[in-house]
């Protein structure tokens, strides 16, 4: 039964947040070692829980079950909370640390493996550590064998010196470990997982340990530093499956992609370029350089340049920017056109249609083939509630109109140049708002003869 210790606070992280709900890639980091878990096959997990357990409890919410440990009494207490709850079926546990989230899910199933071939009461993975710094050490006989974990503070210098240290991931079997966590000893308020070792031992229990060699993959993260590490990192590995489903990344030190994201073959990412969040990018696409995109759908053939795109939906053959916004609620159809400098927000586009320049469109519907004019504004705010704008399928929006919701304007209709509409209008009718020009011939050479009589006189 996979258990994960994600109870503690994470005092060095200096944060009023969880550790386990500090974000790599956009995901929680204890949800990256459920995930781990799930892909080994090995189903859903129990998470201790105690610090912000209501907040870490709603993050996994579905996907874990959950243990409370109410006092941080330390992981070997953290593993007896866990060991209480378990039905008495269960021969094994799978502890996992939540603040080691790039744990690959072989790993995992070699664990597993070896540990249920041998007679061993535990098997705990190691790895070496070019600095082995906070870890706990893995102390080993003259024959090799494993005589003890010992934690950082307990180390005396040649300790210290030992590279290969304690993942914090194992496997136990449950048959005596309930009494072996008891008779585990404390050290200001806590008891350490790790010295359940020396006791199996004395206990005359066989343990064994499995030799990871990629300790860049089982690192911990107990500080902001490690956390930046360890996203580096996770970027790189994301990159790398991008790469392998024939993405082309122009500047990869200079492309941030979330875990979740997923980009269709022959895209092209531009520099500077953020994809994050769910976001879902289709075939053929030019995205950046300089595009963030938020947990958005992106249909094939869509270029963005240098805009930003929020919870919204693009189908195929659209074109964003330079400099455009699309807020949440954002759905244009196919080969929808939107130029510079133009923010939607909670607004669907029909096919074809376009909005080159300077716009505002927020919660309006519109149509097919329409076009938009430069300077167009839907007026959709009164000060208290938003109020809905619909524009029929090839409606021509004349440049620098003002669109004052609720309003229809209606299919094949026109609004003229600078008209702040305020009244809707039908099919095929033409709106024009606005006051009729005045024209005055001569007027320039008499304004200068008055100025010259005024100075005269
Ligand atoms: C722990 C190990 C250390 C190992 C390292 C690997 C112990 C005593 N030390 O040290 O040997 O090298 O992980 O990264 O096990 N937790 C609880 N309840 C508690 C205390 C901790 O659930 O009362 C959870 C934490 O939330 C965390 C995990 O256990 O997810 C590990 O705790 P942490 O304080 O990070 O241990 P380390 O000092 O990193
Ligand atoms: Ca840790």
């Amino acid at each position: 039964m996979p258990v994960i210790l994600a109870a503690g606070r994470g005092k060095r992280m200096h944060s009023s947040i969880a550790k386990a709900l500090h974000e790599l890639g956009g995901v929680p980091l204890v949800e990256h070692v459920v995930r781990a878990i799930s892909q080994s096959g090995l189903g859903r997990p129990y998470v201790v829980v105690g610090y912000q357990a209501e907040r870490v409890e709603e993050a996994l919410e579905g996907k874990a079950d959950f243990v409370n440990q109410p006092e941080m009494h330390g992981t070997g207490d953290a593993v007896l909370r866990a060991l209480e709850v378990m039905p008495s079926s269960v021969e094994n546990l799978l502890v996992l640390v939540g603040d080691c989230p790039l744990i690959p899910p072989a790993l995992i199933q070699d664990l597993v493996q070896q540990h249920q071939q041998s007679n061993a009461m535990t098997t705990i993975v190691t790895t070496y550590m070019e600095d082995p710094k906070g870890y706990g050490r893995i102390v080993r006989n003259p024959d090799n064998s494993l005589r003890a974990i010992v934690e950082e503070k307990d180390a005396d210098a040649q300790v210290r010196n030992i590279q290969e240290i304690n993942t914090g991931i194992g496997v136990w079997r449950t048959s005596h470990l309930r009494e072996v966590l008891e008779q585990l000893p404390w050290h200001d308020g806590e008891r350490y997982l790790t010295e359940a070792v020396a006791l199996l031992l004395q206990n005359g229990d066989e343990v064994s340990t499995l030799l990871f060699s990629q300790p860049s993959l089982v690192m911990g993260i107990n500080t902001r530093r490690e956390l930046a590490t360890a996203e580096a990192r996770l970027r790189q590995l994301t990159l790398d499956r991008l790469f392998d489903q024939g993405v082309t990344i122009v500047d990869p030190a200079s492309t941030y992609v979330d875990a979740d994201v997923e980009v269709g073959q022959d895209t092209v990412l531009y520099p500077m370029t953020f994809l994050r969040g769910k976001t879902k990018i289709g075939r053929e696409c030019h995205i950046g350089p300089m595009a963030t995109i938020v947990s958005s759908r992106i249909g094939d053939g869509v270029t963005v340049d240098r805009s930003v795109v929020e919870q919204s939906a693009l189908a195929s053959r659209c074109s964003v920017g330079p400099f455009s916004h699309l807020r949440a609620g954002t759905y244009l159809d196919h080969n929808v056109k939107i130029g510079n400098f133009v923010e939607l927000k909670n607004t669907r586009v029909g096919i074809g249609t376009k909005a080159g320049h300077h716009s505002y469109l927020g919660d309006a519907t519109i149509g097919s083939r329409v076009n938009i004019g430069a300077g167009t504004v839907i007026v959709n705010y009164d000060g208290k509630t938003k109020h809905p704008t619909f524009i029929g399928d090839e409606a021509f929006v004349g440049c620098n109109a003002n669109l004052v919701a609720p309003v229809e304007i209606g299919s094949g209709s026109y609004v003229a140049a600078g008209s702040t509409v305020t009244q809707n209008v039908p099919p095929g009718g033409l709106a024009i708002a606005r006051s009729r020009q005045e024209v005055k011939p001569g007027w320039a050479k008499e304004r200068k003869q008055r100025q010259k009589d005024t100075t005269h006189s």
